[in-house]
């Protein structure tokens, strides 16, 4: 009986389940009416007396071993169930599912790309700013009713700490460090403390482009800007520039492409213009210039700025800004890419 039950012990010992089914079939076989170790229990009845002792202990070592082993076991199986441990090593990893690119970063890059193939470099800033790379180096005075236009937040009461409004802090952080010539775009999220609608939000994306050399000229920049417009919304696109207003440029304008939905007859999308603005340009005022430490009388430059949901919206023909926001799996799925 001794060996029999030592026997038993080994299997048990030894025992690993494949399966839930197959770890249930163990216990039947081991502790079921009939089990081994049931019918050993039986058995034990007939034991000699001065046996008793010895072989109860050992048929107890048994059981417990057993119902540890059951126990274990049947842990491994509900942790790989709810994915909580997975113990077994030797079970397939699961694949990582592969994300998609955010439109906004798609367009972005886009806008990026087309403009670092003119020898353009990128150029990055902070977006929390002080109220000089903002506002007073780009030539809007103090009260001037051009700081409205970009309804700002401000930074505990402090208004010279502020959320930039406009990527063009950029520019001048990058004209205070670098002498002409300067050919740099500046991608990044601005703040505007705006109604939160399809058409506006109080954050998004701007690339803004600064290009300052001997000579440049009005017609340096429609030039650029027109290659831009080809490249990013199809090469029959048109563009028409038309007089603006902004501190840091003089002229100043701003651009329209020619509606692509409708080639320029009028739809709802253009608002039966034939016509949808771009963005916003002009020449660097000269009091820019110095304020940056250039010298306006040598250097002359244009510069230009994008809204990105605005470009993606047109792009994709996006009714509604907000779904860029919202992170619903199902839009931003539809927008696979390799860059
Ligand atoms: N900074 C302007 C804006 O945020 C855009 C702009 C940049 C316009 C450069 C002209 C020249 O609206």
């Amino acid at each position: 009986m001794r060996e029999k039950i030592e026997q038993l012990m080994k299997k048990i010992e030894e025992f690993n389940a494949g399966t839930p089914q197959h770890l249930e079939e163990f216990r039947i076989r081991i502790l079921g009416k009939k089990g081994e170790l049931t019918e050993m229990f039986d058995e034990f009845k007939n034991v000699a007396a001065e046996q008793k002792r010895e072989i109860g202990k050992l048929l107890n070592e048994v059981k417990i071993t057993v119902q540890e082993k059951l126990k274990s076991q049947k842990e491994l199986f509900d942790n790989v169930e709810t994915g909580k441990n997975i113990a077994d090593k030797t079970l397939p990893a699961n694949a990582d599912s592969l994300g998609s690119r955010h439109p906004i970063s798609l367009a972005k890059n886009e806008i990026l790309e087309i403009f670092t193939r003119l020898g353009f470099t990128v150029a990055d800033g902070p977006e929390i700013e002080d109220d000089w790379h903002v506002f007073s180096a780009l030539n809007f005075p103090p009260n001037h009713p051009a700081r409205d236009m970009q309804d700002t937040f401000f930074i505990e009461q402090n208004p010279d700490i502020l959320l930039r409004t406009h990527t063009s802090s950029i520019q001048v952080r990058t004209m205070e460090k670098q002498k002409p010539p300067i050919r740099v775009v500046c991608p990044g999220r601005v703040f505007r403390n705006e109604a939160i609608s399809a058409r506006a939000h109080c954050i998004f994306h701007q690339v803004e482009g600064l290009y300052i050399d001997k000579n440049v000229s009005f017609a340096d920049m429609k030039q650029t800007l027109l290659y831009f417009a080809r490249e990013m919304f199809g090469e029959n696109t048109e563009i028409r520039l038309r007089p603006s207003f902004f501190p840091f440029t003089e002229p100043s304008a701003e651009m329209d492409v020619s509606c692509k939905i409708c080639g320029g007859k009028g739809c709802n999308i253009c608002k039966y213009t034939g016509w949808l603005e771009v963005l916003g340009c002009g020449i660097v005022d000269p009091n820019v210039l110095e304020s940056c430490g250039i010298d306006s009388k040598e250097y002359t430059g244009f510069a230009f700025g994008m809204g990105v949901e605005r470009l993606a919206m047109l792009k994709w023909q996006v009714k509604d800004l907000r779904l860029y926001f919202e992170n619903d799996v199902r839009f931003l799925e539809q927008f696979q890419s390799a860059i």
